[in-house]
């Protein structure tokens, strides 16, 4: 198998990013990533999504702040359907228990103020 430079990039960067994860991080990891492809294609339109972008509709909160307010357990519970339901202006999104979770895993990823944030290894996450 060929390796493009930019595959070893991303490999080593991966690698210092999962270093500084717990446990599980190289799922975390990954599920995080899907879960930033999902924001980017059904949350974008209405919340900022990224770390200092600003929301395109006012009314919605900023992805990142939704993950500083809730705990990961309930952000699960929320991103699972609930949420989409109660919101009127929110779209019909039914998320499955996967996509919940890595949105969650996304939004945790992005939001700043949580007791357990350790080495922000997010900062970098965001831009790949
Ligand atoms: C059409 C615009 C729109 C889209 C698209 C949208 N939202 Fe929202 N969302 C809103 C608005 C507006 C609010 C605030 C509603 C309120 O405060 O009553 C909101 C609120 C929320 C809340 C609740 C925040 C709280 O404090 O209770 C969550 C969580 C959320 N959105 C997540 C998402 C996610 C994840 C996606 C993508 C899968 C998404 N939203 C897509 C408009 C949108």
């Amino acid at each position: 198998m060929t390796r493009s430079p930019f595959r070893s990039i991303m490999i080593a960067i991966a690698s210092v990013l999962v270093a500084e994860l717990p446990a599980n991080a190289e799922d975390d990891l990954e599920s995080a990533f899907r879960g930033k492809r999902l924001a980017e294609a059904n949350c974008a339109g209405c919340h900022a999504i990224a770390q200092f972008d600003e929301s395109t509709l006012g009314a919605a909160p900023p992805l990142r702040e939704i993950g500083s307010r809730f705990s990961p357990k309930e952000l699960r519970d929320m991103l699972s359907g609930k949420v989409f339901r109660e919101h009127a202006m929110m779209p019909d999104f039914e998320p499955d228990h996967q996509q919940a979770a890595d949105l969650a895993n996304y939004i945790l990823s992005i939001s700043d103020n949580r007791s357990e944030a350790h080495a922000k290894p997010s900062r970098r996450l965001h831009r790949m």
